[in-house]
């Protein structure tokens, strides 16, 4: 198990979200090619903001084929895609309302049921959608909490010991909420996993897994380990500064 870490900084949130959409546009593009789409994993959270309002710009969007990509989210507060907490509804707020994209090539996490159900009905999604083979995102795109939680992955929760599960559901007492979430197998599988972060109060956390300083039990984000992709951390200066 190989992972090579490519790290870019950037001045500061704006340069790295603009680094971030040059990212996925020159991705898209490449993937596009080679099979003719690009699958991608979108973060929740308020850093990933600034990116997709990028991308739906006329600037990055007139060079996007949006008919050829394939959107997920990488986990979902259950919540109703109504409520202000909703990852889909802060997508669809600063990227879907402003490209035009099939509705058949967005995948919202499923939050009419239960928890549990939901998981077991986007685990079917992915399974169906990439036909059983390989599963593999292209491009992954997470957040990082001070915590070193990243998607739903937080400390001493279940879903960290899931190995066979794509999908789970968790009940995160740090948040006192339902959340459903990739889980370490399915992330592992990406072909590029892109943590976008920024801000003063990450610098800690930052420096801990880039420096692989040893942790006990390890950062949730510490066991993101791509069996056969790559690692890319676009960091703003403030999130770096201890590295
Ligand atoms: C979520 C994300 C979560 C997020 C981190 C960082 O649903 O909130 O999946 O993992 O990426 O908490 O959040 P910020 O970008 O808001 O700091």
């Amino acid at each position: 198990m190989t992972t090579k870490n490519n790290i870019f900084i950037w001045k500061d949130t704006e340069a790295a979200s603009i680094a971030a959409a040059y990212f996925f546009v020159t991705e898209c593009h490449r993937c596009i090619a080679k099979k003719g789409k690009f699958v991608v994993a979108l973060s929740g959270g308020n850093t990933p903001k600034r990116l997709y309002q990028l991308l739906a710009s006329p600037e990055f969007s007139r060079n996007i084929p949006w008919n050829n990509i394939f959107l997920f989210w990488s986990d979902e507060r259950y919540v109703p895609q109504t409520d202000a907490d909703s990852n889909y509804r802060m997508v669809k707020e600063n990227l879907l309302d402003h490209i035009s994209i099939p509705l058949n090539n967005i995948f919202p996490m499923p939050v009419n049921s239960t928890p549990k159900e939901a998981a077991k009905e986007y685990e079917t999604t992915i399974r169906h959608f990439f036909k059983n083979k390989r599963n593999v995102f292209d491009w992954l795109l997470l957040g990082l909490g001070e915590d070193g939680h990243t998607a739903s992955l937080f400390a001493d929760t279940v879903i960290l010991k899931e190995k066979k599960r794509f999908i789970k559901e968790v009940w995160v007492k740090q948040k006192q909420t339902w959340r459903i979430s990739f889980t370490l197998p399915l992330i592992n599988k990406a072909t590029q996993i892109i943590f976008l972060v920024s801000g003063k109060e990450k610098a800690t956390v930052v420096a801990d897994i880039l420096t692989h300083k040893k942790k006990y039990p390890a950062l949730p984000s510490q066991l993101i380990k791509p069996v056969k992709g790559t690692i890319y951390w676009i960091l703003d200066e403030q999130s770096a500064a201890n590295i």
